[in-house]
């Protein structure tokens, strides 16, 4: 059985004080769920003091990137040691927004992949096609490209530690969310694609405009195991719903 994941993330949203005002009136209205994983990711600035909060709590916290060397002069990156010093266990990787933005390729996923393995922080590799992909029938390509270079050269003990994130490009922060059905089709030929000995292990998870209206019937899909939420998981009431759709 893979537990369920519901995963905030921030984005470049909230100050300091408003992400330790969330965490606080999180923490009590979740205690009681324990049959899901529970994780909110906030902005760099944010990370000590809502681990500082959320410690002791059942809702876990990660970072949004961090860079493959663990020191060096590398002037504005932080590291998977820095991240773990300061309470994170879960990093998003490769997310759409810093591959169009930011320059990252399925090359620097790998190596960032293989960064917070070493460091035991758990990865969430996104993966996802643009607009223009899809209408060119290139979906499957895409994703197959994403995943077998992104995660080139990972072990069964690695792979263990992997979360798959679904992400199609044009669904993010549009409000046009994939139906069940086509992210259902693309979560399948993921699980198609990974290693035969851990495959039925691994969650996927969708993102795309995923709203407290509409995860329950994302999560009814036999291959969605999760969600990785942007603008719905900033406020606490709608976070709280997805958490228990
Ligand atoms: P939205 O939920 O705002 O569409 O963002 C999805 C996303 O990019 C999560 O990583």
């Amino acid at each position: 059985m893979r537990k369920p994941i519901i995963a905030g993330n921030w984005k470049m949203y909230k100050t300091v004080s408003e992400a330790k005002d969330f965490a606080t009136k999180l923490k009590p209205l979740v205690a009681d769920v324990h049959d899901r994983t529970i994780l909110v990711c906030p902005p760099l600035t944010h990370l000590q003091d809502v681990c500082d909060i959320l410690c002791d709590s059942n809702v876990a916290v990660g970072a949004q990137n961090l860079f493959w060397e663990d020191e060096g002069a590398f002037t504005g990156e932080v590291s998977a040691p820095m991240l773990k010093s300061v309470g994170c266990t879960y990093v998003i990787i490769g997310h759409s927004e810093r591959r169009q933005y930011f320059g990252e390729t399925d090359g620097t996923v790998n190596k960032k992949i293989f960064a917070a393995l070493k460091h035991n922080l758990l990865p969430i590799v996104c993966v996802g096609e643009t607009l223009e992909q899809r209408e060119k029938n290139e979906t499957f390509k895409v994703i197959e490209r994403q995943i077998k270079e992104g995660t080139k050269g990972l072990g069964t003990g690695d792979w263990e530690k992997i979360i798959i994130a679904y992400e199609p490009v044009w669904a993010i922060g549009t409000g046009k969310t994939a139906t069940p059905e086509q992210a259902q089709e693309v979560h399948a030929y993921i699980r198609k694609l990974l290693p035969k000995d851990v495959a039925a292990n691994i969650r996927i998870l969708y993102g795309g405009s995923v709203k407290p209206e509409n995860i329950k019937e994302l999560m009814a899909k036999p291959d969605i195991d999760g969600g990785l939420v942007g603008g719905a998981s900033l406020k606490v009431d709608s976070f709280v719903k997805l958490i228990k759709y």
